[in-house]
Order: structure tokens, then C-alpha cells, then sequence
């Protein structure tokens, strides 16, 4: 079974080829950091812009590194939501007229859902597992059970996880995205022995699997405005031993929250593994803390490589490729859905 996976929710375009649901064949992925990056965060505007460029380039890349021709196509996934929907719009309508030319059914995936499911792609993990979801979009935590079987345990109640270290990087006057200009600048100020910042609030939300990052980014801001009169965004040069001290502050308390967190759903749910999945899964603070929780549990963690992690089609393609074998079909009346969820709650 060949299928084409498509993803454009957010500010990536990826197009992937994968073989029985397993084998990925090809896995594109057109990033728009350069679009976005003079402005800190993604312009929605601008993502489906590009998107509506970067597209066919994108599928035809993928088909032709599988060497597979469309009408060798079993069938095709496309991400249906949650994301902007602007850009859900793009892949959504691409794979539809490519299925109505065509004939070749498509399925619409749910993003979330197809990155709780990415991890086998590379390992055999047994159910069930905690899923940590963290990007630039999403902060959520899942136990998955089996694929269909999804239980939302908590989430973000403001910004997602992702969100606040592009925020504070682009206070700190790092470049964007912030999450690995933060942790950069954290490692080098360690390097260099800089001088420690007392450390920043922890928004621990009582008992609850919840997170809240926003009270942290007003907290980075207002140490800036105490040292400095203001932040980078109002074009004042920041000394880079404030910067390094700061930018390890704020991720010393975010990964001690996300890695808390999902320790304590893990224990909850007596859950022997636990996965990651998101852009922020790539910070090697966050590994570090989560390995060592995982150890105290006696669970096993299991990351995505770099490339499963961030946004992409293969797992757009795995998904749909359940859903194939399941036998649905979506018909051209699918619409775009930019808050669909995975389960109740979340
Ligand atoms: O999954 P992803 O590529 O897609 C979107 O959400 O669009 O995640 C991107 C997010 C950004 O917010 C970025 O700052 C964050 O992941 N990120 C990191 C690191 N690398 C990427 N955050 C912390 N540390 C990192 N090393
Ligand atoms: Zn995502």
C-alpha cells in the first residue's frame, strides 16, 4: 500500500511517501523560518502564502525521491486540523483535487494524533504510553492506550510551550526561532560562568497535568524592564550576560514543569514508557530531565529523531494509513477544522 502524506497546519510544508503505513520511502519538509523571522512568530497570512508556493515543488519532490508516479498511489493523506486555516486550506485543497482527478481516495488526519503515533514509525513501543506534545502550537499530554484509544490528561491553558521560548527569545533579542537560540545561549553563558539570575516563578497549577507559560514570560519581562528599562522588542541592546542568565532561568523553569508533569502523569497511569513529540522535544535540557524521571519511574523514554519530532508528512501518511486499513474515505465535502481535537477535553 503507497500512500502520500500531506502537512501544511502550520508554517511547514511536507509532502511524504510512505510504504504499508511503515516504510517511509520519501519526507519532505519545506521549513518557513526565513518567512517568519523578522517578525518572532508565525504571520498566518504569510504561512499560507507560502504554502500555496512551496506546495507542488514539494509533493513532486516526494514523489519523485520514492520514484513512485501518482497513479501509483493507493491513497492519500492530509492533515484536516487543528492548525491555522489558512494553511490547513492549502494541503486540504491540493489533496482533493489531486483525488478528484485522480480517483485515488484521500483521509483527513488529525495533526495531533499523528504525532502521538509517529514513534512507531521508528520503535515498537507497547501500550500504553504518556505522550508529551510540545511545539510551537501545542503543549498537551495524552495517555494513549492503543491507536483510536486517547485520553487527554492536561494542556496548556495560554501560550503553548514552544510559543513562550519564541517570545522570550525575541525579548532577549535572540534570533527565531527562540527554543534553540535560547538553549545556545544558555549553554554559552554556562560556558563563559556567567552570573546566576535568581530562578523564575513555576506555574505548578495545584494537582493538575495542566501548564500555564505565560506568568513566566511576564516575569522575563519584567526583569528586563528592571535591568534595562525595557526589552529587546523596543530596540534596546541587552547585555549578553543578562541574556544568557535569563534564557537559562526560563528554560530551567519550563523543563522542570513539562518534565514534572509528565513524570507525575506517567506515575498516575502506570504508564512504562513515555514519548515526546514537537519542536521543543529537540532541547537537550528537556531530554536530560526527562531521562532522568523516566529512570526514577523505571519507564522507558522514546524520542522521534529530529526530523519524526518537528512537523512532517510521514506521519501524516502513517496515520492515514490506519485510517485506510480501517476503511474510511473522506468525501470533497471535508472541511477544515483549525480547533478539532483528539479526544473530549483536548
Ligand atoms: O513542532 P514544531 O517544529 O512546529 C510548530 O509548532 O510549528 O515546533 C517548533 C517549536 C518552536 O516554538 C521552537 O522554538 C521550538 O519548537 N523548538 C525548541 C527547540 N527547537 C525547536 N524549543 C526549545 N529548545 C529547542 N532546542
Ligand atoms: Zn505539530
Amino acid at each position: 500500500m503507497l500512500i502520500l502524506g500531506v502537512e501544511t497546519s502550520c508554517d511547514d510544508t511536507a509532502a511524504a511517501v510512505l510504504r504499508d503505513g511503515q516504510t517511509i520511502l520519501a519526507n519532505v519538509v519545506s521549513s518557513q523560518d526565513q518567512v517568519h523571522g523578522p517578525y518572532g512568530g508565525v504571520v498566518p497570512e504569510l504561512a499560507s502564502r507560502q504554502h500555496i508556493k512551496t506546495i507542488l515543488p514539494i509533493v513532486d519532490g516526494a514523489l519523485q525521491k520514492a520514484n513512485v508516479r501518482l497513479q501509483d498511489l493507493d491513497g492519500m493523506a492530509v492533515t484536516y486540523g487543528p492548525g491555522l486555516v489558512g494553511s490547513l486550506l492549502v494541503g486540504l485543497s491540493l489533496v482533493k483535487g489531486m483525488s478528484f482527478r485522480s480517483g485515488i481516495p484521500y483521509v483527513g488526519v488529525n495533526h495531533l494524533e499523528a504525532h502521538l503515533l509517529a514513534i512507531h514509525l521508528e520503535h515498537e513501543v507497547p501500550f500504553p504510553y504518556i505522550a508529551l506534545l510540545a511545539s510551537g502550537g501545542h503543549t498537551l499530554l495524552y495517555r494513549v492506550s492503543g491507536v483510536g484509544d486517547y485520553v487527554h490528561l492536561g494542556g496548556t491553558r495560554d501560550d503553548a510551550a514552544g510559543e513562550a521560548f519564541d517570545k522570550v527569545g525575541r525579548m532577549l533579542g535572540l534570533a527565531y526561532p527562540g527554543g534553540p537560540a535560547i538553549q545556545r545561549a544558555a549553554e554559552d553563558w554556562e560556558q563563559a560562568g556567567g552570573a546566576s539570575q535568581p530562578p523564575l516563578p513555576r506555574a505548578w497549577l495545584g494537582e493538575t497535568l495542566d501548564f500555564s507559560f505565560s506568568g513566566l514570560k511576564t516575569a522575563v519581562r519584567r526583569r528586563l524592564i528592571e535591568a534595562c528599562g525595557g526589552t529587546a522588542d523596543d530596540g534596546l541592546a541587552m547585555p549578553a550576560d543578562l541574556v544568557g542568565g535569563l534564557a537559562a532561568a526560563f528554560q530551567a523553569s519550563v523543563v522542570d514543569v513539562l518534565a514534572t508533569k509528565t513524570a507525575l502523569a506517567a506515575e498516575r497511569s502506570r504508564a512504562r514508557s513515555i514519548i515526546v513529540g514537537g519542536g521543543v522535544a529537540a532541547n537537550g535540557p528537556l531530554r536530560a530531565a526527562l531521562a532522568e524521571r523516566a529512570a526514577a519511574l523505571g519507564a522507558e523514554l522514546r524520542i522521534p529523531s529530529p526530523s519524526l519530532c518537528t512537523d512532517n508528512a510521514a506521519m501524516i501518511g502513517a496515520a492515514g494509513s490506519q485510517r485506510f486499513v480501517a476503511g474510511t474515505r473522506a468525501g470533497l465535502d471535508l472541511a477544515a477544522v483549525p480547533s478539532l481535537r483528539l479526544v473530549p477535553g483536548g
